[in-house]
Formats: C-alpha cells, sequence, structure tokens
C-alpha cells in the first residue's frame, strides 16, 4: 500500500477547500494506508507575521483534523518544525534546484502579475519564491508516495517531482517521485468569487461557521442574473460546489429540477443542507478539542516522536549521499 502524506498550511481556521481538497481524501486514505499528516506552520510564516495567529492557528487546523475523523492509529500526526530534518533536507534541495524551475510557479508568478510599478518583485518574499523547495522536502523526507491535494497544489507536485529527480540524479538514486492525488471535480472549491479559495482572497468558507454564518456564506456565492431557462448551471460555481458534497442521486434530482426552471436561490438552499448535515457532526467536536489544546498537544507529541524517527533514519543516509558525513 503507498504511503500517502499531505499537509495544509497552518493560516487561520481550517476553510471548505482545505476540507474537501486535502482533508477529506486524506481521511479517506489514512482509514486503509499508512499515513502522514501534518500542520505546515513553517510555510504559515510566509503569509502571516501575527504571532499569537500563528499560535492559535496550528491548535485550530490540528483539532480540525481530528474532529473530521483522522484515523490516528494508521497516521503519523505532527507538526512541520518539530521535525527539524526537514528543514535541513531543504538547504540540500535548495542548493540543487535551478532558479529557472521556481520562476515558473504560479503562486510566485500571480503576485509578480498584480504587483504595478518597474520591481515586480518587491512584494515577493524569498520564503515565497523557495515555497516550493519547502513543500518537496515535507513530502521527499518521508519518501511518501500518494499526495492528496486540490489541483491548485499539482504544480507544486510536479516541481517536487522535477526536484526529485534533479537529485536522484546527482547523487544516485534515493527519493521516490511522488504522485499527485487529485479529483477534478470533488477535491476543488473555488473561492466565492469564483476565483482561487484563499485566506489572502478572503472569498472563503469558515469549514465549522455556525449554521446562521454558513448559510450567508453559502448565500455569498456569486451567480448570474440570467432567467432559470436561460443558465448554464454545470459551469457556475455554486454547481461545483455542489458536486462537491452531491451523491449521484442528489445531482440527477438537481438536473431535473434545472429542467424545470429551478433558481440559484433553490440551489443554494440545497447546498446550504448537503454542507450541514456533512460537516455538523464534527462541528462539537471540533470547538472540544479547541478548548482542550492540552489534549491536541499530547497527540501531536505522540506523532512527531514517530515521525523524527523516519526522519533522522532518511536524513542520515541523505546527507552521505552528498558527502556529508562523520570523517
Ligand atoms: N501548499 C499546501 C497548501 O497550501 C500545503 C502543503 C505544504 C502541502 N507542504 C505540503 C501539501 C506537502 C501537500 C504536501 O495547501
Amino acid at each position: 500500500m503507498s504511503s500517502v502524506l499531505t499537509g495544509i498550511t497552518t493560516n487561520g481556521s481550517p476553510h471548505l477547500g482545505n476540507y474537501v481538497g486535502a482533508m477529506r481524501p486524506a481521511i479517506e486514505l489514512s482509514k486503509k494506508s499508512k499515513s502522514f499528516i501534518f500542520l505546515a506552520d513553517y510555510h504559515s510564516l510566509i503569509k502571516q507575521q501575527d504571532p499569537k495567529l500563528t499560535h492559535q492557528s496550528t491548535l485550530s487546523i490540528a483539532a480540525a483534523w481530528i474532529a473530521c475523523g483522522l484515523d490516528l492509529k494508521n497516521t503519523i500526526f505532527y507538526r512541520q518544525s518539530n521535525i527539524p530534518q526537514i528543514m535541513e533536507l531543504n538547504w540540500i534541495l535548495t542548493s540543487i534546484t535551478p532558479k529557472g524551475l521556481m520562476n515558473r510557479a504560479h503562486a510566485y508568478k500571480a503576485i509578480q502579475d498584480i504587483t504595478k510599478g518597474k520591481d515586480k518583485d518587491k512584494n515577493v518574499q524569498m520564503g515565497l519564491f523557495n515555497y516550493p523547495i519547502l513543500m518537496a522536502s515535507d513530502i521527499l523526507i518521508f519518501n511518501a508516495e500518494l499526495i492528496p491535494v486540490g489541483s491548485d497544489q499539482k504544480q507544486h507536485i510536479e516541481m517536487t517531482r522535477d526536484i526529485a529527480n534533479k537529485f536522484n540524479l546527482t547523487y544516485g538514486s534515493f527519493f521516490n517521485l511522488p504522485e499527485p492525488l487529485i479529483n477534478e471535480t470533488t477535491s476543488y472549491l473555488p473561492g466565492l468569487d469564483g476565483n482561487k479559495m484563499s485566506k489572502s482572497y478572503s472569498n472563503y468558507i469558515d469549514l465549522f461557521s455556525e449554521e446562521k454564518k454558513l448559510q450567508k456564506q453559502i448565500n455569498q456565492i456569486k451567480t448570474d442574473s440570467l432567467e432559470p431557462g436561460e443558465k448554464k448551471p454545470k459551469e457556475s460555481t455554486l454547481y461545483k460546489y455542489f458536486k462537491c458534497f452531491a451523491n449521484e442521486k442528489n445531482i440527477k434530482q438537481i438536473d431535473e429540477y434545472f429542467n424545470e426552471g429551478m433558481g440559484w436561490g433553490d440551489l443554494k438552499k440545497e447546498l446550504f443542507e448537503l454542507i450541514n448535515s456533512e460537516i455538523s457532526p464534527a462541528r462539537e467536536k471540533y470547538f472540544d478539542l479547541v478548548n482542550d489544546p492540552k489534549k491536541v498537544e499530547k497527540l501531536l507529541k505522540e506523532g512527531e516522536s514517530k515521525a523524527l524517527k523516519i526522519a533522522s533514519k532518511n536524513l542520515k543516509e541523505i546527507r552521505a549521499l552528498v558527502g556529508i558525513k562523520s570523517l
């Protein structure tokens, strides 16, 4: 069985896009495969520099994984920052990664594109530029094979493969080339405005909003003002949301309703019911865990001691391959 690995950047509280892209598929896989699930807290420093928020976000994302049913028997669950071997590997990989490869990263180019003036890099921190190398280190330190992510992360996994390949060619074969696990219809939720869902764009839906707020946020999903008969519902952002939560029966039914002239408001109501019934069992557990940080800390410590064993064994071999070993 392939080993599975995924992480979420600890920026604020978890949103529905994290759940659909990473958490839900990874939790399913954790029931049958050996899994590495981690909190990308060092990644978060690129996006937020408020220490209180950074600390709080780690607790919040950790609690969300547990509340949503992560199988902790099969899973190694840890904070990126407590596995220092990731940072050491990060430097080894940085040393062989061509800058040209990083120049092509969508996340970097997106910031350049919105920056006005001569210096397109003035809003780009080195952390953002190097982000894909740290992500490659997260994956390669454990030689993980299958990476469940939303489709926005596809390029990062391709870059991980390129970096792994470069290492293998330079120093001898050590790394697996990981595969992304992406379900195009059920693992990507756009933001409320149809663009990428992101904390940075404030276009997200909180995973654990109270019912009223959830309904309100769903009502904000962008729709058009065409008459029911003229709509192309399947191309709409709202329909993409619907597909992520609906089963085949729901979809067939909605398709029929649409032919009969169903409006966006009705679909929003249906969507609220579907999302709420899937999420509400985890909501209470989530708030209990957020109020009991010691419990979350204990679970993470257990995972970290397992992760450290594997990471230090692998790093020792990697260091030897590059020529860094005892005299
Ligand atoms: N970049 C991912 C995101 O923003 C988070 C992440 C960091 C990750 N390292 C990873 C995901 C390694 C999978 C594997 O969603």
